[in-house]
């Protein structure tokens, strides 16, 4: 087996697994993706799920995603708004980096236990918006409960890897 398609193989399997969640997902949630217009993914890596959604028929007047490098989004899609931040940068500020409008879904998937600022997320999210979180169970801790939303949906999802994922509502 040559190396790139070990990569491929390796690669390919992690794509699988995360459908596997999306599926469950969006069978547990359909309303929630057709009732929200501006969304924002925190670590959207490679927008599996957008594509997941869009492949879907589920359609969003505006999606923007966040990550820390073009690598850990390669490739860009095309409808998608990407923002590129630095935590360690002395001046780092999200809502800066975000701009003045807020979202009806914030998405943070597999990636809350990498970010520094999730305390300032529901400051992003409008009146009556949603945050959904999803974590493979043995980062299961990390989900963050945020005080002020209201938790309404939490329950496992996936077949290869077992996600753990939370709703609330502020
Ligand atoms: C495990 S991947 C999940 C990708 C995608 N959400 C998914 O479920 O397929 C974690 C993502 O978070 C990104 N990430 C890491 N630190 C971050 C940070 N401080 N802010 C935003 N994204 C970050 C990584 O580059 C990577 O794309």
């Amino acid at each position: 087996m040559t190396e790139n398609s070990f990569f491929n193989d390796v690669y390919g399997s992690w794509k699988d697994k995360q459908i596997e969640k999306y599926e469950e997902l969006v069978l547990e949630l359909g309303e929630l993706f057709n009732n929200c217009n501006r969304v924002l993914d925190v670590g959207i890596g490679k927008a599996w799920f957008w594509d997941y959604l869009k492949e879907n028929s589920y359609e969003f007047d505006f999606i923007k995603g966040i990550d820390v490098s073009r690598e850990a989004t390669d490739s860009e899609k095309d409808y998608i708004d990407y923002v590129y931040i630095d935590e360690d940068e002395k001046n780092f500020n999200l809502r800066d980096d975000i701009g003045e409008d807020n979202f009806d879904l914030v998405i943070v998937f597999d990636s809350i236990h990498l970010i520094g600022y999730s305390d300032e997320l529901p400051s992003l999210i409008n009146e009556g918006g949603f945050i959904l979180q999803s974590i493979p169970l043995k980062f299961k801790d990390s989900l963050k409960r945020y005080p002020c939303m209201k938790i309404v949906d939490e329950g496992n999802i996936g077949v290869s890897e077992i996600d753990r994922y939370l709703l609330q509502k502020k």
